[in-house]
């Protein structure tokens, strides 16, 4: 998408607004495809938590992606989008037996990450094939809060917890169709990614009716020019090498699973805001824009940068801009950001927001959420609209209380 075209589009939708290419994201699925065409079956799921809009996942579904979910609502949106329920799999995280069974009964495949569920999972549904998600110990991510690998996360079944998880399935006798992991997100290191991967190896040896293996996702993708990336070609060669050995070792061909949310979506989306006022102070100048950490939260949540153009006029002057949000709390995109000089109504386009960008969106300071659209073959389509004050009232129940006499104040 061209600035013209982005600024065409806040034209006609207003902002602030989230704008996905979805030339983008197929560029990116079939990249993440071609760097592991030599293994048969190869499968990539959609980590919908990352950008939940149906059309979204309609499209990557048309691509050929199936859906990685983690609430019975995903996988309630991914059927709704069309996604048929073996293509959707379920890694949830401290979630009731009870949603399990719902998830059960919509035909989603079931990974369990505790022992405690896997137990009573295995004692009620023992014909129910499942994935088990366990921790390889391994801590491949970039921020503490996307790490999930780590010694003391609560994710997954520790992998010295092996004999333990072998009695279960061994005494209730279920069937384990799949080995997962997911190290965290902003892998940098391959080899320690290969690394993890052995230790899936080593899980899987214990369960003779594997289908397939999942190895979760956390590819790092550039929020800068020249910002370091995964290398996804050098991993698709030496995994599908170790991969292909080891299904030899094991005596049949699995099914390879990726399960990426970032690498799909981040680049493909840009947040458009305007500017609502400049405020020069003794230090600085602040760009104050007609959004805050409400609609964008990863630069107050984890200090995730976010390339950020002043579109109105990308040929201007340089000049070093504090963009902040209208959030009556700190609320802070950019220190400091060398930008071409800003006018107020100037539209800026915040680039990799397409991941965890809307989907952790919210109302706070009582704000709608904004509107989101996609441009397909040089067409802007709106897939979501900008809420009213209707949307923000629909569940509240309001009641009249009369004030109790006794308390009055005479
Ligand atoms: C189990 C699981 N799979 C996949 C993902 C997607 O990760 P990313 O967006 O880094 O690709 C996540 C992210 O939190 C996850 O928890």
């Amino acid at each position: 998408m061209t600035n013209q075209d982005l600024l065409q589009v806040a034209n006609e939708f207003g902002s602030p607004l989230y704008v996905y290419d979805a030339a983008k994201i197929a560029e990116q699925y079939q990249r993440l495809q071609a760097a592991f065409s030599k293994i048969k079956d190869v499968r990539i799921h959609y980590a919908v938590k990352a950008l939940s809009n149906i059309s979204i996942l309609k499209f990557l579904n048309s691509l050929g992606s199936g859906m990685d979910t983690v609430s019975v609502q995903e996988v309630r949106l991914a059927l709704k989008a069309g996604v048929a329920p073996e293509d959707i799999i379920y890694t949830p995280n401290g979630v009731s037996l009870e949603e399990i069974e719902e998830v059960v009964a919509l035909g989603a495949q079931i990974n369990i990450d505790n022992l405690s569920i896997l137990e009573q999972f295995g004692a009620r549904h023992p014909e129910v094939p499942v994935c088990i998600r366990i921790n390889p110990h391994i801590l491949a991510g970039g921020n503490s809060k996307i790490s999930v690998g780590h010694v003391d996360s609560k994710f997954g079944i520790s992998i010295h917890q092996m004999p333990l998880l072998i009695r279960i399935v061994e005494n209730t006798g279920m069937n384990i169709n799949g080995i997962h992991m997911h190290t965290g997100s902003d892998i940098l290191d391959i080899e320690v990614f290969l690394r993890a991967s052995e230790i899936l190896f080593d899980a899987a040896k214990n369960f003779d009716n594997l289908e397939f293996l999942d190895f979760g996702s956390g590819f790092k993708v550039p929020y800068r020019e020249n910002d370091i990336e995964t290398d996804i070609e050098e991993l698709g060669e030496k995994l599908t090498h170790r991969f292909k050995n080891f299904c030899k070792e094991y005596g049949r061909e699995l099914t390879l699973i990726f399960e990426p949310g970032k690498f799909l979506v981040s680049e493909a989306g840009k947040f458009l805001t305007k500017v609502n006022v400049i405020k020069q102070t003794t230090s600085t100048v602040f760009a104050g824009v007609d959004t805050g950490f409400n609609h964008l939260i990863r630069p107050m949540f984890y200090g995730s940068h976010h390339d950020i153009k002043n579109i109105s006029n990308p040929d201007g002057k340089f000049r070093f801009y504090s963009v902040v949000g209208y959030i009556c709390e700190t609320d802070t995109f950019a220190n400091n950001r060398r930008i071409p000089e800003i006018t107020e109504g100037d539209i800026l386009a915040f680039s990799n927001a397409g991941a965890y960008s809307f989907s952790m969106a919210s109302n706070f300071n009582s704000r709608y959420r904004p509107a989101e659209v996609l441009w397909h073959n040089g067409k802007a389509h709106l897939i979501r609209e900008r809420e009213s004050f209707e949307d923000l009232i629909r569940h509240q129940k309001i009641v009249d209380l009369e004030a109790n006499p006794a308390h009055v104040e005479e």
